[in-house]
Parts: C-alpha cells; sequence; structure tokens
C-alpha cells in the first residue's frame, strides 16, 4: 500500500449518464477517504486495452457497465463464483500481482435492496420479465434465496429458453400468458428496459396478481414506475431499481477504498437528484 489517494472507476460506452461516480465520490466524502471514482468512456473495441491498463494506472479496479459486462468476463483472470455461474462481470478488482479478478454484485445487488427495502420477505413462486444481462443475475440470486419456482417470460422466447438451459430451475412461460402467469406468485420482477424514461411502459393485466405480493421494478428512472403503480393498485408492496444500483456498489468500494459502505436514505436522496429527467 502507498499513501497515494485510490483509483477506480466506472467503463461504459456511452458513460456520461451513469449515477456511479456521483454514488461513490458520496461514499469517498462521507468517510473521508482520499480516492477518485471516475467515468471512463471506453468503446468497445478497446475494452482489453482499457481493463490491462489499470495495474499500470495504479488503478484499484473498476466497474464495467453496458455493453461491457460479457465481454469483461472473457478478459478475467480468474472469476468470482457468481460471476462464474452468470457469464457476466460488473467489478474488476487489480490484484496485487497486476492481475484482474472478475465479479458480478448484481444479484448481492438485488438481494440486499429486496432485504433492505422488503424486510422479513421470502421469494417463494416468482415471476420474471426479462431475458437479458440482468435478468440472468436476478435468476441466479433467486436461487441463492431458496426461491421456489421461477416463471420466466420474455418477449423473444429463444432467450428465456437460452437462460433457462443455461441456469436452471426456471420454467419459461410464453409472452402472451403474461398476466395469467402472475396467479399464486408472491414476486413479481420487471428486468426488461420496458418503462424506463423514453421506452414504452409494460402491458400487463395485475388483477390475477396475489394482494401480499411484492413487486420488484429494476427501472428506477423513473423511480415509480407505471408497472410499480399498478402493482400498488392491487395491494402489492412495491420495490424500485435504486436500490439495487446502490448496493451493487457497495462490495467494489469496499475492495477498492477499503471500507465497506452503507446504503442509507441520505444516499439514495443524493444519487436520486443526479438522475436526468
Ligand atoms: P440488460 O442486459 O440490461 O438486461 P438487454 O440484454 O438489452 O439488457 O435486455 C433488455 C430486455 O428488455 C430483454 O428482455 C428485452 O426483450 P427481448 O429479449 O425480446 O429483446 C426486453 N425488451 C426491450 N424492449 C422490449 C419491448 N418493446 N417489448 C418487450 N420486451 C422488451
Amino acid at each position: 500500500m502507498t499513501d497515494s489517494a485510490a483509483l477506480a472507476g466506472v467503463m461504459g460506452w456511452p458513460i456520461h449518464h451513469s449515477l456511479s461516480p456521483r454514488l461513490h465520490g458520496w461514499w469517498l466524502q462521507h468517510y473521508g477517504i482520499k480516492g477518485h471514482y471516475v467515468p471512463l468512456p471506453v468503446a468497445p473495441e478497446k475494452l482489453e486495452q482499457a481493463l490491462r491498463a489499470l495495474p499500470a494506472l495504479g488503478f484499484a479496479g473498476c466497474n464495467v457497465t453496458v455493453p461491457h459486462k460479457e465481454n469483461a468476463f472473457a478478459l478475467m483472470d480468474r472469476h468470482g463464483a457468481t460471476a462464474a455461474r452468470i457469464g457476466s462481470v460488473n467489478t474488476v478488482v487489480v490484484e496485487a500481482d497486476g492481475s484482474l479478478t472478475g465479479h458480478s454484485t448484481d444479484g448481492i445487488g438485488f438481494t440486499n435492496s429486496l432485504r433492505q427495502e422488503a424486510p422479513g420477505f421470502i421469494p417463494g413462486k416468482v415471476m420474471l420479465l426479462g431475458a437479458g444481462g440482468a435478468a440472468r443475475a436476478v435468476v441466479d440470486a433467486l436461487q441463492q434465496l431458496g426461491a421456489t419456482e421461477i416463471r420466466l417470460v420474455n418477449r423473444t422466447q429463444e432467450r428465456a429458453e437460452q437462460v433457462a438451459t443455461e441456469l436452471g430451475g426456471v420454467t419459461v412461460v410464453n409472452w402472451a400468458e403474461r398476466s395469467e402467469a402472475l396467479r399464486e406468485v408472491n414476486l413479481v420482477i420487471n428486468s426488461t428496459s420496458l418503462g424506463l424514461i423514453g421506452q414504452p411502459p409494460l402491458d400487463l393485466d395485475f388483477s390475477p396478481l396475489p394482494a401480499d405480493a411484492v413487486a420488484y421494478d429494476i427501472v428506477y428512472n423513473p423511480l415509480e414506475t407505471a408497472f410499480l403503480k399498478q402493482a400498488a393498485a392491487v395491494g402489492a408492496r412495491t420495490v424500485s431499481g435504486i436500490g439495487m444500483l446502490l448496493h451493487q456498489a457497495a462490495p467494489g468500494f469496499a475492495s477498492w477504498f477499503g471500507t465497506t459502505p452503507e446504503v442509507t436514505p441520505e444516499l439514495r436522496q443524493h444519487v436520486l437528484a443526479g438522475l436526468t429527467p
């Protein structure tokens, strides 16, 4: 260890809308840590060069985000157990010998936000919409949490079938039957980009959803999506995606800067104030 400031950042393309510098910046200041967390615009064809340059540049590591999570996986020297299961990396740690370890913390972000915002809740039968990278992380997290059934629904059914083949323990449901599939579930999750600002809303009839269910939207801009409003209207508890963003950041911060940070209402307010409408 030297006494120079620790460095970390987030690689993405584009990266200017990322809330991660705001999020890590708040923690650095809050804990009085001498460090910097910077946005790193990296084009897809430069990803390998950029990752390999981290040790020489003195970086403790970085986050990787859209569109790099799967490509970064292939470029790591080793993987954490979760990353190895889902084939995706969002957190890179530079080891003492300059090698790179890739972790995936999206699933732990999902789990810890659910624990914080729906205390005591245990997933049973679950319906999950979407089959992208976020869906893979959520399926893995649900399996770790002991969900008894995971109904996976995606517009492009082949992608859902691919997730089912690769991760196992998932029942693929036809997109046209998504509303019916809400029957008897105690958790419904949107991991599609529908409902995100500028995108159409998700078309789902919530009437079959049991009133004691939890609805979780990984979208956090807007904070209160039509999905969450409609679920609340049938009595469901709702959890917005901002908690997943905040909680997925904590393990990386702990590795790079040596302090395990807390997700507090103040942090949440600070990060939300950085959302561009
Ligand atoms: P991420 O890695 O963030 O999950 P992604 O891989 O682009 O992002 O996945 C986006 C998800 O939103 C997919 O499940 C996608 O469905 P398809 O696999 O059919 O593309 C879903 N999605 C995006 N636009 C959609 C739309 N108009 N209707 C239904 N699903 C949509």
